[in-house]
């Protein structure tokens, strides 16, 4: 089965950015990690990130025409995009949406809401660069 894991905006830094909230593996690291993951659990994995809202949306409108299944980590996008709320709607094989930090237990009240979370199948948050594992173990459940 093909799984599509993408990432949002300024991922593209992780090992980089604020490593004392999200961590020192690299986007290339997560991409192999992913990679590996997939394999032990049979899945063929891919694993993009953007800084460009536009282009987030061209991959999620097409696994909606693919029904592929989705990881999703939209980032910042993920608290205030309606128009991923609409693009993560229309979606027809199982969503689970990812975050490194736990959104919900950081000061930033706009981190507090997630336009993804309605079309989620799963939520995985606050287990650092394990929850990307975690989330494509339960797309291997399913
Ligand atoms: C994040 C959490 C978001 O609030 C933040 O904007 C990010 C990363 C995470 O993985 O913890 O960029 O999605």
């Amino acid at each position: 089965t093909k799984v599509l894991v993408l990432n949002g905006p300024n991922l593209g830094r992780l090992g980089r950015r604020q490593p004392e909230i999200y961590g020192t593996t690299t986007h290339a690291e997560l991409a192999d990690l992913c990679a590996g993951w997939g394999r032990d659990l049979g899945l063929d994995v891919d694993v993009r990130q953007t800084n460009h809202e536009g282009e987030l949306l061209d991959w999620l409108n097409q696994a909606a025409d693919d029904r592929t299944p989705v990881v999703l980590n939209a980032a910042a996008w993920s608290h205030y995009s309606y128009a991923l709320f609409d693009a993560c709607a229309q979606l027809e094989a199982p969503l689970v949406e990812v975050h490194i930090s736990d959104p919900a237990s950081r000061p930033e009240e706009f981190r507090h809401t997630s336009v993804v979370s309605p079309y989620a199948a799963s939520v995985v948050t606050g287990q650092g660069i394990d929850g990307y594992r975690q989330a494509l173990a339960f797309l291997a459940e399913l």
